[in-house]
């Protein structure tokens, strides 16, 4: 069979993916340093079956990321997935919380087309540079009309994984992501792309809307020996929810817990997360007492995020949030 080329447009934000060593082997580089049009030349040279058209939206390292570039990469994307110009979108981005951009956009876009964020472990200078590898496995998952449905998905290692599952799970090498619950949806290469299963989110609009005026939301990282001032300390006029990373499944210790509890009855919405890499926190009876909202799968970072855009979208009783956490 032979597919017709595809228009995808291509917001590069920076990361490794477009960092610089200055040297084929040499461990310390910069992230965010080549532009969009020089990573495409590379891009272009692998005569992929698909047009690119290429913007810049910033060029940082992703532990920078928020709101701002957010914004933009949100009213790009949509202006693209609603006009006929273009078949996907593909974000560029640095792996550190590529997962978070990943999840936000999840939320925040309707799912008619693919929408596929890359990444690279190593700099476009140095040996074995995996980025135009899995920018072209990208390329493989945006021009196939069966990623649309399927939400945000994150292209690395040939792996895709669904923004929802999607975790960065080491510092150092090339296969730095995992998902949970699902591992990943499809396997990919340049050339061959299998999906696990039928798409989930066929034809979705968009669950949220967004604006860059997120709600303050802190996360509350819990360890052995903490007191209840911690909470305190973390919390301040502006707060209007709060995430705990809890130990184990969700859990705190009893005067940490007491003092959350008195919060949740302020009406400051509480979900339960885990610290853990593969944490799945269910209700428990007492968060109906407690009115706790318990994070099921989603890692702190990402519950935080589901928070902020149900409070901002003016839903704040447990009971609804809770709803919202456990739909896929
Ligand atoms: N600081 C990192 C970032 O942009 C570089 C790491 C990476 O992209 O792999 O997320």
């Amino acid at each position: 069979m032979i597919m017709s080329t595809k228009n995808l447009l291509i917001l590069a934000t920076g990361g490794t993916i477009a960092g610089m060593a200055g040297s084929a082997t040499r461990a310390e580089y910069a992230p965010g340093q080549i532009g969009i049009e020089q990573f495409l030349s590379g891009a272009r040279a692998l005569e992929l079956n698909a047009r690119f058209t290429g913007e810049q939206v910033a060029n940082i390292g992703s532990e920078d990321m928020g709101p701002d570039v957010w914004a933009q990469l949100h009213a790009r994307s949509i202006a693209a997935l609603e006009s006929d110009e273009f078949d996907g979108v593909i974000i560029t981005h640095g792996t550190d919380t590529a997962e978070e951009t990943a999840f936000l956009l999840d939320m925040t876009l309707p799912t008619n087309k693919p929408v596929a964020l890359v990444g690279a472990m190593r700099p476009a200078d140095a040996v074995g540079y995996d980025g135009l590898r899995n920018f072209a496995n990208a390329v493989r998952v945006a021009c196939d009309p069966a990623a649309a449905g399927r939400g945000v998905l994150v292209v690395m290692s040939d792996r895709v994984h669904a923004a929802r599952d999607v975790r960065k799970s080491r510092t150092r090498g090339t296969e730095a992501f995992c998902g949970f619950p699902r591992e990943s949806v499809g396997l990919v290469t340049p050339s061959a792309l299998e999906w696990f299963g039928a798409a989930w989110r066929v034809d979705e609009d968009a669950r949220f809307g967004f604006a860059a005026d997120l709600p303050d939301v802190p996360i509350l990282l819990i360890h052995a020996g903490m007191t209840p001032d911690y909470v305190a300390r973390l919390v301040t006029d502006q707060t209007r929810g709060l995430v705990v990373a809890g130990a184990g499944e969700g859990n705190m210790p009893k005067a940490v817990r007491a003092e959350l509890v008195a919060l949740a009855a302020k009406g400051i919405p509480i979900v339960r997360a885990s610290r853990l890499d593969e944490g799945l926190v269910d209700r428990e009876p007492e968060d109906d007492d407690n009115r706790f909202v318990a994070a099921r799968a989603l890692t702190p970072q990402k519950a935080r995020i589901l928070l902020q855009l149900l409070i901002a979208s003016e839903v704040s009783d447990p009971a609804s949030i809770q709803l919202e956490f456990d739909r896929r």
